[in-house]
């Protein structure tokens, strides 16, 4: 069987993590053709002939069938995966980002041009929560969906409250093992957990929601005050996501909270993230796994490739399916 051609663009903590996984695995039957890069005369772990800094090379390249999408700017990675899609490329990407901006459209991009976009490494790196989402529950057969959905932030917290390190000094390493956003006021102010957020909840619940609309409160509004009253009562403070249907209303948010110890995410640590599925019959699930990093992001990239080698073209069905939810962003007290 012929291997498939992957033309990537990006080749940062992902793009690198993705060369790794795809040269240890045996089998993948894809092989990276050519990766487009910005800046030029930069020290890689890769032949220069493997890099083009011209898009078109790739998109024009009749040869190559998968577009994968590792850059950081949102808007660039859109152009990038509109343009691939008219020219009949599947797309994978795992920009969190441009996919809550643009859900909607990109879900009618996608059947307008038949190709699949996929993107398991956009929500909580390893953890393969959309294809469980997608694939094992029912629309109606979630009540909510919660957890920590953010690596930098879990990891700096275990290090301030667990290990009572600086902050300053935990951010800068988040940084350097590459768990952080470039700009990682993003991740400490609970936007990037929030991208996640929305693309959870087309997901869970076939509801588009607009990022603006949904509230973030990041664990730089957690005071010294809080880290005391969670210390002397025994609770530890996470960084939550949380949507949960009430009626016909889907309500979400992020913000820091108090997890009393009995819960499956106080025991979550460092860069790893969870997410908690409460099941109308099932009851609570629990997922657990590495949230960020090079190689298990990488990994879940791969994840969506290998799909595509199965011409395994899992449309993402629930997206039809709103069952008559709205998102709304009252603030109310859950029953
Ligand atoms: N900055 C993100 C995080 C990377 O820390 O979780 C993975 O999406």
């Amino acid at each position: 069987k012929k291997k498939l051609k992957l033309g990537v663009f990006g080749f940062g903590c992902v793009g690198q993590g993705l060369y790794h996984v795809l040269h240890e695995t045996q089998g993948i039957k894809a092989e990276i053709k050519k990766v487009c890069v910005k800046t030029k005369n930069k020290a890689r772990p890769v032949p220069d002939s493997f890099f083009t800094f011209d898009k078109n090379e790739i998109l024009n390249d009749l040869d190559i069938d998968i577009v994968v999408e590792l850059i950081d700017d949102a808007n660039a990675a859109f152009e990038i995966l509109k343009a691939s899609l008219e020219k009949g490329k599947a797309v994978v990407t795992a920009n969190k980002k441009m996919l809550a901006e643009h859900l909607e459209e990109i879900f009618n991009l996608q059947k307008k041009h038949g190709k699949p976009v996929l993107y398991e490494g956009s929500v909580c790196g390893s953890i393969p929560i959309i294809r469980n989402l997608e694939e094992y529950y029912d629309n109606d057969l979630i009540q909510s969906i919660e957890g920590i959905f953010n690596g930098s932030t879990n990891f700096i917290l275990t290090k301030v409250f667990e290990e009572n390190k600086n902050y300053t000094e935990a951010l800068k390493q988040a940084q350097e093992l590459g768990f952080a956003e470039s700009d990682p006021s993003l991740d400490v102010k609970g936007y990037d957990p929030k991208f996640k957020l929305v693309i959870a909840i087309a997901h869970t619940f076939g509801v588009f929601v607009k990022p603006e609309d949904v509230i973030n409160i990041g664990i730089d509004r957690i005071s010294d005050l809080d880290l005391k009253f969670a210390r002397e009562n025994g609770y530890n403070i996470k960084l939550v996501a949380r949507a949960f249907k009430s009626g016909d209303k889907i309500f979400g948010f992020v913000a820091p909270q108090f997890i009393d110890p009995t819960n499956a995410l106080a025991s979550v640590r460092n860069e790893y993230n969870a997410v908690q599925v409460q099941g109308a019959f099932a009851e609570k699930q629990v997922f657990i796994g590495k949230g960020a990093g090079s190689y298990p992001t990488g990994s879940a990239v791969l994840s969506d490739i290998s799909a595509l080698t199965y011409q395994y073209s899992y449309e993402y069905k629930k997206l039809e399916q709103a069952h008559g939810l709205t998102f709304s962003n009252e603030l109310i007290t859950e029953a």
